[in-house]
């Protein structure tokens, strides 16, 4: 098998093709991870790996981080708690057996609203809807590289809340006192420009839109600044659109894409199984050169 990489989209996205992801060489291992850092996004096709190859794949990106509190807490497959699955199908008590339900999952990067975010995380698809459910990336780098002088003027170095109380698909993550008072949301700060770690480029970081804030402006002036950030980053140019098959394993990173998930029939099912990679560093400001 050769290895070869074609981008998805002009802005994110790379499709690796001649790789089984359960039986990687070093080297192929150093050519995906540095596809990574270029395209953001990459998509692996007809890969058969059960948790273990999935956790171990994983590992070779970097230390596991567990799987974020959702609407029913952390959501995993028996013996693989470091596994967290992304599913509306319901066990035989009639409790779903993951997180997110059919509904739409909105715009978000995964897990911000922790002071160390997840660096990278990966869907592996096990069982795909005949229609719906897709999901799309965002290219946060070549956004930030576009964004019109007068927003990147107006957002300069401030920091942005990322709120931890709802989770993409709208749900209460559980134990969590609902509000829609940013001030009062648990969550964290962080820079809205920020340096990427690998490639040094500027990305911007926004998390999720509900309950996010910019700091120092009045709650007014933020949704409005909010708005025309949001506006600019979800622009048709700057996305990718992926249509799954069972066998798909997509991995992404945090900082530099945000994703978002299509509804589907509630009555077909829908089984992914995500690992997500501990952050190495905390976010950086883009006016900071990067760390040696
Ligand atoms: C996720 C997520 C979207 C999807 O697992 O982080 O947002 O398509 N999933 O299931
Ligand atoms: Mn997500």
């Amino acid at each position: 098998m050769t290895l070869a990489i074609r981008p998805l989209s002009p802005a994110v996205g790379a499709e690796i093709s001649g790789v089984d992801l359960a039986r990687l060489s070093d080297a192929g291992f150093a050519t995906i991870e540095k596809a990574w850092t270029d395209h953001s996004v990459l998509l692996f096709r007809d890969q058969k790996l059960s948790d273990d190859d999935l956790l171990a794949f994983s590992r070779r990106l970097g230390e596991l981080d567990p799987p974020p509190n959702q609407e029913r807490g952390r959501q995993s497959p028996p013996g693989y708690p470091d596994v967290y699955v992304v599913s509306n199908v319901l066990d035989d008590k009639g409790d779903p057996i993951g997180a997110l339900g059919a509904g739409e999952a909105v715009w978000h990067t995964d897990m911000s609203y922790l002071d160390l975010p997840p660096d990278a995380s990966m869907l592996h698809a096990l069982e795909i809807p005949p229609a719906g459910g897709n999901t799309w990336f965002c290219g946060m780098q070549a956004a930030a590289d576009a964004l019109p002088a007068e927003l990147r003027a107006a957002l300069g170095t401030r920091r942005i809340k990322h709120d931890g109380t709802y989770n993409s698909g709208g749900y209460l993550r559980q134990g969590v006192t609902p509000t829609d008072d940013p001030h009062k949301a648990p969550g964290a700060w962080h820079p809205a420009l920020l340096r990427h770690p690998g490639n040094g480029r500027a990305t911007l970081y926004l998390g999720r839109r509900r309950n996010s804030y910019i700091e120092g402006l009045s709650a007014a002036e933020s949704e409005a600044l909010l708005d025309r950030v949001w506006a600019h980053v979800t622009e048709p140019r700057f996305t990718y659109e992926h249509h799954w098959r069972v066998g798909d394993l997509l991995l992404w990173d945090n900082r530099s894409t945000m994703h978002r998930r299509d509804p589907f029939d509630g009555a077909a099912r829908r089984v992914m199984h995500r690992t997500q990679i501990k952050g190495r560093a905390r976010p950086i400001p883009y006016s900071l050169p990067a760390a040696a």
